[in-house]
C-alpha cells in the first residue's frame, strides 16, 4: 500500500549489526540452549535496595501521579547539581544547565535533534556506540569519523587524535559544529584524563565548535584511575555539555534516568524540545532517582568492584586460551583483539561461530563501526563460574591444547 510515500528518514537507518547475534541467541534460548551473554552492557545486579524502597513509598503517594516537569523535578536537578560540585569542585545552575533525561541516550537523541540543521558536520569517533553516530545521521547530519587509538594503558593515544581532528577542521566543509567524545570509551574501554579536554576546550573555541561528552561509565573506574570532567577545565561551559547517566553506576539501567549539563544554550534548546515533546519521567522514579544521587553510595563501590573482580578473571582465563587482553582502566567491557587465526572471518562472522558452536555471545567489534572490525566487545555481565565456563567452551571449540 502506498509505495510511493517513502520513510525517508527512517531508511537512514542501517539493519542493526547486533540484530543477527540477537536472534542466534534468541532462537538458541527457545531451543532450552544456555547462552553465556557477555553480548550487552546490561548491568546484571540489582538496583540498590534504598532507592527501590524510596520508589515504593513514593508511588504511594497520589500527588506523584500526574504528568511530571519534562526538563525533571527541581530535586532530581539539584541532586545532578550537588553530584557534580562533590566529585569535581563544578558549580551547575540547577534550573538553566542541567536537564534530566529519560536515560542519557533519550537525552542525547533529543538534544542532536534540537541543536543540528541538515547538511551540519558533525565528528564522532570510530568505534562509537552506534547512536552517537546515527542520532546525527537521523537529522541529515554528515559524520565524519576519527578512529580511536590507545596506548598500552589503554590512554587514548592524544597525538593521533588531535592530528586527526585538525586536519578535519582544516579539510571539510561546512566546518563541523559538533564534537562528540565518549570516555571511558564505549566499546574500546579508551581513557583520557584532565588535560585532553583542556585541549579539546581550546581547540573548540578556536575552531568554534561544540563539544558533547558522555560520561556514562564515570564512576566505573578500577583502582587509582578517576574521570575527568570537561566542567574541570575553566571555561568548558562556554563550548561544552556532559551527558551522565544513572543506568551503570547503580544498577538502574531499566529506570531510564539520566541527565544533560554544561553549556545554556545546548540544555536550553533540550529543555525546549523536551517540553513539546514529554511531559517528564514518572514523579516516583525521579525521587528515587534523587535518593540514589543523595544517598549512601557505597553500593558504587561493590558494583565497581564486582566488575573489577570479573574482568581480571576474565582476561587471566581469556589470554590462556589464545586472546591477548589489555586490562582496561574502566568501563563495564572488555575490549579484545580476535586471535590472528581466526581474524579472516571477520568480528561478526566469529561471533556468529563462538555462539552456534560455543554457546558464548559477544558483540562484534564492526556494530560499532569500520574501525572495530577485528575486535569483539565483551561485557562483564556474567559471573566468575559462567566466565570460567565460557573460556572452557571456547578453548573447546577453537580446538587450542
Ligand atoms: C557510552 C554510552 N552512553 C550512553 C548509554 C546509554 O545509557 P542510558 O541507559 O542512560 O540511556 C550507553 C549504554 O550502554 C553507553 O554505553
Amino acid at each position: 500500500m502506498f509505495d510511493e510515500i517513502e520513510f525517508e528518514k527512517i531508511k537512514r537507518l542501517p539493519q542493526y549489526i547486533f540484530a543477527n547475534i540477537n536472534e542466534i541467541k534468541l532462537q538458541m534460548r527457545q531451543n532450552g540452549e544456555d547462552v553465556i551473554d557477555f553480548s550487552m552492557g546490561n548491568p546484571d545486579g540489582p538496583t540498590p535496595t534504598h532507592i527501590i524502597d524510596k520508589l515504593c513509598q513514593a508511588a504511594q503517594k497520589s500527588k506523584n501521579h500526574g504528568y511530571s516537569v519534562s526538563k525533571g523535578i527541581y530535586k532530581l536537578r539539584l541532586a545532578a547539581s550537588n553530584w557534580y560540585k562533590q566529585k569535581y569542585g563544578v558549580n551547575l545552575d540547577p534550573n538553566t544547565e542541567i536537564c534530566v533525561t529519560m536515560g542519557s541516550k533519550e537525552g542525547y537523541v533529543h538534544l542532536i535533534q534540537a541543536i543540528t540543521n541538515q547538511g551540519d558536520n558533525a565528528v564522532v569517533c570510530s568505534p562509537a556506540y552506534p547512536i552517537h553516530y546515527y542520532a546525527f545521521i537521523l537529522n541529515g547530519v554528515n559524520v565524519v569519523n576519527i578512529p580511536i587509538k590507545w596506548n598500552n594503558n589503554m590512554y587514548l593515544d592524544y597525538q593521533a587524535y588531535f592530528d586527526n581532528l585538525e586536519y578535519i577542521f582544516k579539510n571539510t566543509f561546512p566546518k563541523p559544529k559538533f564534537v562528540v567524545v565518549n570516555f571511558p570509551h564505549n566499546p574500546t574501554t579508551v581513557v583520557v584524563n584532565k588535560d585532553f579536554y583542556d585541549r579539546l576546550v581550546k581547540l573548540a573555541k578556536k575552531e568554534r565548535f561544540y563539544i558533547i561528552s558522555d560520561i556514562a561509565y564515570a564512576e566505573l573506574c578500577f583502582d587509582n584511575f578517576k574521570t575527568s570532567s570537561i566542567f574541570e577545565i575553566e571555561g568548558a561551559k562556554d563550548v561544552a555539555v556532559e551527558t551522565y547517566t544513572l543506568s551503570k553506576t547503580y544498577n538502574m539501567a531499566g529506570w531510564r534516568v539520566g541527565f544533560v549539563v554544561g553549556n545554556k544554550k545546548m540544555v536550553g534548546a533540550l529543555q525546549k524540545i523536551k517540553s513539546w515533546i514529554d511531559y517528564g519521567m514518572h514523579t516516583p522514579t525521579q525521587i528515587a532517582a534523587t535518593i540514589a544521587l543523595e544517598g549512601p553510595q557505597d553500593c558504587i563501590n561493590d558494583i565497581r568492584n564486582k566488575y573489577k573482580n570479573r574482568m581480571k578473571v576474565l582476561i587471566n582465563s581469556f589470554n590462556k586460551i589464545g586472546f591477548d587482553i589489555k586490562e582496561p582502566k574502566a568501563s563495564m567491557f572488555v575490549w579484545a583483539e580476535i586471535p590472528n587465526r581466526y581474524k579472516h572471518l571477520g568480528s561478526l562472522e566469529f561471533c556468529k561461530q563462538i555462539l552456534k558452536e560455543a554457546k558464548v555471545a559477544f558483540s562484534p567489534g564492526i556494530g560499532f563501526g569500520d574501525s572495530g572490525e577485528g575486535y569483539i566487545r565483551i561485557a562483564l555481565i556474567e559471573n566468575e563460574k559462567r566466565i570460567h565456563q565460557a573460556s572452557k567452551n571456547i578453548k573447546q571449540y577453537l580446538n587450542i591444547k
